[in-house]
């Protein structure tokens, strides 16, 4: 398959970029399109044959539900059967924004979109070529991110075009994605809500807002061998790059110390900004210690960046987990696979 990159840096190109993104979508193909957290393979929603072609293009396995991604509230009671109050207060705050939303679902919605769930997953994204290619194709549009399964999100075009050229007939390029994380996702299906993915919507805004939420166990741990998991993206290992990732607890000096002890080739490091001076292997900063908005724009890139410099092993300074790098550590213990150095 031929696969077309559309630019939308003048208006002439934008124009044609949606034109053409929103007549593949209402021909049951896939586009690839930017939004302001990751890049999205997008199909339409209501079409079980196009949502089964994402799965296919991504290998993605087919029990991992979709999110729906919609441009305006009218298009919301086609996809959700019931929005509760703390769902429309969140609404009215943060969409168009990074925020999944989990409601009842109308029968419209195929299995194919919501894994045979009773529930869909719903978001209004803020990008305004996402806004304007959902709003020209008149669907709600299931989109998962845009890469292949299992390795790390796309957050810029280039790796949309590594990911999926020859799988998808078009990819429309805008620019970097602002957030570099995935939305932040959140259950208002059951009795209490309840965090099942950290991102730049936090869990400290939200409870300001509606009230306590709980976490879910799996934002921050492996899940046990045989448990269910509350959002099956949460069982698969994910973002991760070729290289063995480590994140490593402890202070600075201990850092440098053990990972200059390191012997043999393909060691490399990923730090905060400024610490780059103590290390005697190539390392690569993600942002300052405190700035977790940066740190979440980094990390895919730099996951990626590793590969193509055919890292073995990466060395990750441990970030706070408060705030949005709740977000930064729900990916990177992913990356890790759960491993942790703990020093000092
Ligand atoms: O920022 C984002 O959310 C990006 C952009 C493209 O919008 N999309 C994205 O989709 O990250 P995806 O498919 O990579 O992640 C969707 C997550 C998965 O962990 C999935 O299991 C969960 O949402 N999910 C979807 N529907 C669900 C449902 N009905 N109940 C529980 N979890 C659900
Ligand atoms: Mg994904």
């Amino acid at each position: 398959m031929k696969t077309i990159v559309y630019k939308t840096d003048t208006p002439a190109e934008l124009h044609q970029a949606v034109e053409a993104a929103a007549r593949l979508l209402r021909q049951g193909q896939l586009v690839a399109i930017p939004t302001e957290t990751v890049y999205g393979l997008a199909a339409n929603a209501l079409d079980a044959q196009a949502v089964g072609a994402i799965f296919e293009a991504k290998g993605r396995p087919n029990d991992n539900p979709l999110i729906v991604h919609i441009a305006d509230m009218e298009a919301l009671p086609q996809v959700a059967a019931r929005v509760p109050e703390k769902a429309r207060l969140l609404m009215e705050r943060f969409w168009p924004g990074p925020l999944t939303i989990i409601l009842p679902r109308t029968p419209q919605v195929p299995d194919a979109t919501t894994a045979g769930l009773d529930t869909v997953a719903v978001r209004m994204p803020s990008h305004p070529v996402a806004q304007a290619i959902i709003r020209l194709s008149g669907l709600p549009i299931a989109a998962p991110s845009a890469n292949l399964s299992g390795s790390p999100s796309p957050t810029e075009v280039q790796h949309c075009i590594d990911d999926l050229t020859g799988r998808v007939p078009a990819i429309v390029d805008g620019g970097s994605c602002t957030f570099g994380v995935e939305s932040t996702v959140i259950t208002l299906a059951g009795e209490q809500p309840r965090l099942l993915r950290p991102g730049a919507v936090t869990l400290e805004e939200m409870q300001q807002l509606i009230g306590p939420i709980r976490v879910d166990p799996a934002v921050t741990q492996q899940l046990q061998a045989g448990a269910v998991a509350a959002s099956p993206g949460m069982k698969y290992k994910h973002y991760s790059p070729k290289a063995r990732v480590y994140l490593v607890r402890g202070s600075y000096q201990g850092f440098c110390s053990y990972v200059n002890a390191l012997e043999g080739e393909g060691v490399y490091a990923m730090v905060f900004d400024g610490e780059q001076q103590g290390l005697q292997k190539p390392a690569f900063a993600y942002g300052a210690q405190q700035d977790h908005l940066r740190q979440a724009q980094e990390l895919f890139r730099l996951l990626r960046e590793f590969d193509h410099l055919g890292a073995r092993e990466v060395y990750v300074r441990c970030p706070d987990a408060d705030g949005v790098g709740l977000a930064v550590y729900n990916r990177l213990i992913r990356a890790a696979a759960f491993t942790f150095i703990d020093l000092d």
